[in-house]
């Protein structure tokens, strides 16, 4: 019989104990602990226990086909990025199990990242060296050169890549607001082939930093604990290639000033590119675009992927 708290978590964690599935035993076992001790900790009142229950009620009903608040907030906590980072990052042992990968390959830092809401299937296949740019838009031109890699630092050759990124305004073309300021139906986005050298390379605007919305529960969290909304800038990238583990990115602009505060903690060191400024227009070449405007940007960056499962995310919107 239960006679006081922690009788009552005994008693709780005795029944997660018998679950039959092992992980799923494993899992309920650690949240109800967890939780407990979180109600513990914190002395949680019935007032508060009542308005986390109304959160979280809340971030279910703001959920949609375009918007997804429970993502934004696993995000805005940080868990996304740790989930991402504990499953890429070597060493990690259930990685290299998972992988036959030696701790040789320690060193490997991992280029994986957030999804983000705005990937879509089906972008155009674009020539290597082409344009993102499906519409007139405005911004600093900026040329990319990337390649793709195994752990070995090995070339990647004949791997789809997928790169997205918003506008100089901070719209990606799927969102309502784009199509009404004119971006076109799949602007600045591409599908890629690596060459031999793993190398794919294509011509776009400079994206720009945007906020993630506050409509909802998570926009009141950011206010009450005095925090910004914004993203810095990025570009997206999927790649995909059988053999591998499907590697999903972003790389932060090195000069964006909210680098060090991404509300969604996406940014690490290794996915900072340094997307550097030229003022003079690049040296004609068959592979220059003839007519690019100053300042325009490069940015350098390897992508790098490690062996798996090759198979591509839902589009998050629907
Ligand atoms: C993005 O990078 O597109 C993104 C990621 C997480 C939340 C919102 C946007
Ligand atoms: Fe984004």
């Amino acid at each position: 019989m239960v006679r006081n708290p922690d009788d009552l978590t005994q008693a709780v964690l005795a029944v997660m104990q018998r679950t039959p599935d092992v992980r799923l035993r494993e899992i309920m076992v650690s949240l109800v602990g967890h939780l407990h001790s979180f109600v513990r900790d914190t002395r949680l009142t019935e007032d508060e226990f009542r308005a986390a229950t109304a959160l979280i009620a809340e971030m279910g009903q703001r959920t949609n086909a375009s918007h997804n608040e429970v993502v934004l907030m696993a995000g805005s906590l940080g868990v996304s990025s740790l989930v991402c980072l504990q499953n890429n990052s070597l060493p990690n042992a259930l990685n290299m199990e998972k992988t036959g990968i030696s701790p040789e390959d320690s060193v490997f830092e991992t280029t994986q990242n957030l999804l983000g809401p705005f990937w879509r299937l089906n972008s155009p296949h674009t020539e290597n060296g082409g344009s993102l740019l499906r519409s007139p838009t405005s911004g600093d031109p900026m040329q990319v050169c990337a390649q793709v890699v195994d752990t070995q630092g090995n070339p990647v050759a004949g791997a789809e890549v997928d790169v997205w990124h918003c506008a100089a305004d901070g719209l990606y073309e799927n969102q309502p607001e784009a199509r009404a300021k004119g971006q076109a139906n799949m602007n600045l986005r591409g599908k890629f082939s690596t060459d031999a050298e793993g190398r794919f390379s294509f011509w776009s605007i400079k994206p720009a930093g945007y906020p993630i919305p506050t409509e909802g529960v998570v926009g009141r969290m950011l206010t009450a604990q005095a925090r910004h909304a914004m993203r810095p800038a990025h570009l997206h990238a999927l790649v995909y290639k059988t053999g591998f583990k499907t590697l999903i990115s972003q790389v932060y602009a090195h000069d964006d000033p909210n680098l060090a505060t991404d509300v969604q903690f996406g940014v690490t060191q290794t996915l900072t590119g340094q997307f550097v400024r030229h003022d003079v227009p690049p040296a004609a070449s068959p592979a220059t675009k003839p007519d690019v405007a100053t300042p325009w940007y490069r940015l350098d960056f390897v992508f790098k992927m490690l062996p798996g499962e090759a198979k591509l995310p839902k589009a998050p919107i629907q």
